[in-house]
This record gives C-alpha cells, structure tokens and sequence, in this order.
C-alpha cells in the first residue's frame, strides 16, 4: 500500500505543497487501508481470535514523573515512547501485526484484555517464549505471564515476573531482541525507551500519604483495620507480615523474590495502582483481592477471619486506587500524540539522524493510518451523517502521511533543508486545519460512544456471516 502512493507521489509531486492546495490535491488519491478487526497490521500473522483490545474508547491514563515534577518532556523522552509505540523495532512476527510495547503495556499500564489464542490460557497474560514471536526463544511449555504494568517502572527492579535482570536496559533490550526477534537496537534507541520507562509514574493516590500510609481524614475504619492487620506478623511465621514484603515506604516492594505458595520465585509486585492491574500474580491465575488474599490466608495459615479478609481487601483498595485511572480516546488526544511523537523529528532532521527521522516517519504515519480509519467512509453503511466532514477528516490525515513521506524521502536524499521545510508544513497543518478538520467530525466517528458500538456491531456481524459461509 505505502508503496502505490509513494509511486503516486514521485511520478507527480513537487516536495514542497502548500499546505492548503495539499489536502485538494489528497482528494485525488485513493489510498485505502481495510480496517483489521480487531487487530491492525497483517491479520493473517496472529491467531484468529487475538484480541489486542485497541479499539478500546477507555484508555489508561499516562502520568509522566517529569511532567509531575513541573518539567516538561525531553526530546528523549519522547523519542522514547515513539519507539514504545512503533512495531519497527520489535521483528518476525510482532511487527509484521503491528504489535508494538505499548499494545501490551497500553500507555506503560497493562492490558487487561489482551488474548492471543494458543499463547494466553486467559485474557491479560501471554507467553513470551513462543515460536510464533520467536522460534528460536521457544521453550515449547505454555507458560503465560500477566502483562505488568510499567507505572512507576523505575522503583520496580529487579524485572520480569521472577526478577531475572537487574537491569531495565538489559530487560528491554532483551525484551526486542530475544522475547520480540527484533533487530539488535542502536544504543541511542535503547537509550530512549529506559529514559521513558522511568519516566512512566503511578498515578496519585490522594489516600495515601508519607511512608504509604494511609491518611486518616481520607480513609475508612475497615481501611484502618485493614493496614493495621497488612504490618501483623503472621502468627505462624513471625519473621513475616504483608509489609514486611512489601514495603509502604518502598513503593510496597522488596526488590526480592520469594515463594509464596504460587508455584515457584516470584519478586513481589507493586500494590500501588494494583487495582488496575488485575489479573493479578505472575501467571494472571487470581481475578481479585479476595482471590489474592484467601490465598495468603490458607498458604500462610494465618487465621484471617471472615470479616479480617475484608478489611484487608477495602485497604489494597484503598492502597491500589489511582486518581482518574482512563482518559476517553479522542481527537485531542490523538493530535497530541501523533504531535509529541512528531517532535522528535525537530533534533533530528537538524542533527541529520537518518535512524530516527525513518522511526519517527514510520510510526508517526502508522499511527496516523489508524486514525484515518476512526472516520468510517462515506460509504459505511454502520454510520449516517456527517459525510462530508468524516471525507475531509480522512483527507487531512492522509495529507499528513503524506508531508510525513516527504520528510523521510528529502531526508534519504540528504536533502536536510527540504525535510525540515516539510516538517515545518506538517506542524503547520497540525496546529491550524487537522485540529479542526477532525473536531469537525468527531460526531460521526468511532471517538463518539454511540457510533463506534454500532460499528463493531456491525463488523461483527459481517465476520460472523464471513467464518459460517466458510467451510
Ligand atoms: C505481546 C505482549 C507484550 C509486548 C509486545 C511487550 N511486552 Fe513487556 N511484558 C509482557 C509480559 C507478558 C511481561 C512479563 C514477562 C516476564 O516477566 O517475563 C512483560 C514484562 C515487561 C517488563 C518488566 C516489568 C517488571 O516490572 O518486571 C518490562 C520493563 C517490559 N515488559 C517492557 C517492554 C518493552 C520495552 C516492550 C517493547 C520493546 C515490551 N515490553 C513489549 C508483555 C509484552
Ligand atoms: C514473603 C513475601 C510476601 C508476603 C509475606 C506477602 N506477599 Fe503479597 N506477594 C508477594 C509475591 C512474591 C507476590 C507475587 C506472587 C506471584 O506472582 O505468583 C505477591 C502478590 C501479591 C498481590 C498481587 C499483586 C499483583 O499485582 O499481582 C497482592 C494483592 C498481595 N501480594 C497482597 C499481599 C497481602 C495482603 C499480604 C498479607 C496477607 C501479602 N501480600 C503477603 C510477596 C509477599
């Protein structure tokens, strides 16, 4: 598809367009992206049934610790979580789906609702030794983990479920190279996803206050018996209490492993933002805090009596809450992503970093695809109304892609001077004509509740008819 209208651009464009005269001459491209359900990318490459969850309207909120602390965002930083976001840097199959970090760790949480068929034993865990993302990681055992959350990654060491590397960098770099089969990255990539993992902070919890704990005037008399009963030691091994693993003051970890009846070493979560995070334990096997508690209760043999239970449960809650944990996906959201992502392209066009102009083009321009199809054609038999403007929300973004194509091509050509007049039109358009263009059809596009259900509705039904009426 890139292909037939990099094709169509070369045989006919100039590299600088107007910005105006630009999104007329779009209307004679037809570059058409069939929406994957429920999957982008090339469906063909996962399991029937996979389900990413990226048509959510709920999103996890994403809190940054430099943006907290009164700063704003590195070029690092963002550089980043463009790579976050980007499926050209994992390899095989991952990126021929489209699958990038952040289908999983969606916004640096968890995803809940992922399920890959053969690789998940429920939704929200995956196995990461498997032939299809990497034949030669292939242990041949099923052993699905829950996808942590990345929120406060940065107090969370050691990582992975067991705490096999001590490092971030290691684990990421062996997260792309051996988990995903992707190509070995440049330092400087490498670099900018740990910069942006540590930069991923929990969301806050006005409930608690200095050491973790909690604040009186904000919390519940089961809540209190709660936390007094997390610090109990209990009964039957003293040397050990709640606390003493996981620790409020320390992010309520130990950086430890320990055996707690769950099938082997595990290092001890975070409780903090938890209540997000279910399924919860190393394989995802328990759905609640009941589950987790009544587990502690029988392994340890602590005597925790009915009513105890509870009142340790309403305290993880109270522990595990996050201030407005989802955002509601929208235009606004979308433009200021797809914009943070573009401003890497600032350095580097000017430091002629042809690595991150090429990442940067690529991941911006999928992203942007993606968006295009949040405004069904015309012809979209499951949408009514607002024809014109949902053209001409497509047309503004696929002009987008297009400036963005240019850059990458001025730039291959070491013509630094054009691609920088370009990006320059690309803020232009993404400041002035894409923010309204896409207000202007927001009421009949998937951002809107009511349009994006009927929708799927619909899409479902088709692909229910399609599988009865094949053999
Ligand atoms: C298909 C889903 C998936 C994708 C894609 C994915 N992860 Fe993960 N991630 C997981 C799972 C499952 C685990 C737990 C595995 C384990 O502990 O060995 C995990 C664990 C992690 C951890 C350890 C967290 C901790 O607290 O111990 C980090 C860091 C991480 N991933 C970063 C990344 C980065 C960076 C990428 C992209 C380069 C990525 N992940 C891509 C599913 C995914
Ligand atoms: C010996 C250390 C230790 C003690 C004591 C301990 N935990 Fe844990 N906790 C862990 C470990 C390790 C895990 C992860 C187990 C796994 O992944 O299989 C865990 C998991 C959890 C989880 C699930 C979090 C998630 O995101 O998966 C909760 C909730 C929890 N513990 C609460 C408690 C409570 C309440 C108590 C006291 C009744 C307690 N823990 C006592 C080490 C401990």
């Amino acid at each position: 598809m890139i292909r037939r209208w990099q094709q169509l651009f070369l045989s006919g464009w100039g590299t600088r367009v107007a910005a105006g005269s630009a999104l007329l001459l779009g209307l004679t491209l037809a570059i058409s992206n069939p929406r994957a359900f429920p999957v982008y990318g090339d469906q063909t490459v996962l399991p029937a049934g996979t389900e990413l969850n990226e048509d959510a309207l709920d999103r996890p909120r994403e809190i940054f610790n430099s943006v907290s602390r009164g700063g704003g965002k590195s070029y690092l930083i963002n550089l980043g979580d463009l790579a976050f976001s980007s499926p050209s840097i994992l390899g095989g199959a991952a990126r021929r789906a489209g699958i990038s970090c952040n289908s999983c760790h969606v916004n640096g949480a968890s995803n809940p609702q992922l399920y890959v068929p053969g690789l998940s034993t429920r939704h929200g865990n995956f196995d990461t030794t498997s032939v299809l993302f990497n034949p030669k990681a292939d242990d041949g055992v099923l052993n699905p983990f829950r996808t942590p959350s990345l929120r406060g990654a940065s107090l969370l060491a050691p990582y992975g479920h067991d705490g096999r590397i001590a490092s971030l960098r290691e684990f990421v770099r062996h997260v792309i190279v051996d988990e995903f089969a992707g190509p070995e990255p440049s330092p400087a990539i490498l670099d900018a996803l740990v910069v942006y993992i540590d930069d991923i902070g929990f969301l806050p919890n006005p409930s608690l206050g200095p050491g973790g704990r909690l604040v009186a005037a904000r919390s519940s008399d089961a809540e209190r018996r709660g936390e007094a009963l997390f610090a109990k030691p209990f009964p039957h091994n003293p040397e050990l209490s709640c606390s003493g693993c996981h620790t409020p003051s320390a992010a309520f970890v130990d950086h430890r492993q320990h055996d707690v009846g769950s099938g082997g070493l595990f290092k001890t979560p975070t409780l903090l933002n938890a209540d997000f995070n279910a399924p919860y334990f190393h394989d995802g096997r328990f759905d609640s805090y009941d589950q987790v508690v009544a587990h502690f209760n029988a392994v340890f043999d602590i005597g925790l009596s009915v009513e105890d239970q509870r009142d340790l449960v309403a305290y993880l809650t109270a522990v595990g809450d996050g201030e407005r944990p989802y955002e509601r996906d929208g235009v606004i959201t979308n433009v200021k992503e797809a914009s943070d992502f573009a401003s890497v392209l600032d350095i580097a066009i000017a430091s002629r970093d042809k690595e991150v102009i090429a990442l940067a083009v690529e991941t911006v321009s999928g992203e942007l695809r993606e968006t295009v199809e949040s405004f069904p054609e015309r012809k979209d038999a499951s949408v009514s109304g607002g024809g014109q403007e949902r053209s001409l929300a497509r047309l503004a973004l696929k002009e987008l892609v297009l400036t963005l194509r240019r850059i990458d091509l001025a730039a291959g050509a070491d013509r630094f001077d054009d691609a920088a007049a370009e990006y320059k039109n690309f803020r232009y358009l993404m400041v002035s004509a894409v923010p309204t263009l896409l207000a202007n059809a927001e009421p009949w596009s998937l951002f809107n509740p009511k349009v994006h259900d009927a929708h799927y509705a619909a899409l479902k039904q088709t692909l229910q008819t399609a599988k009865r009426a094949s053999p």
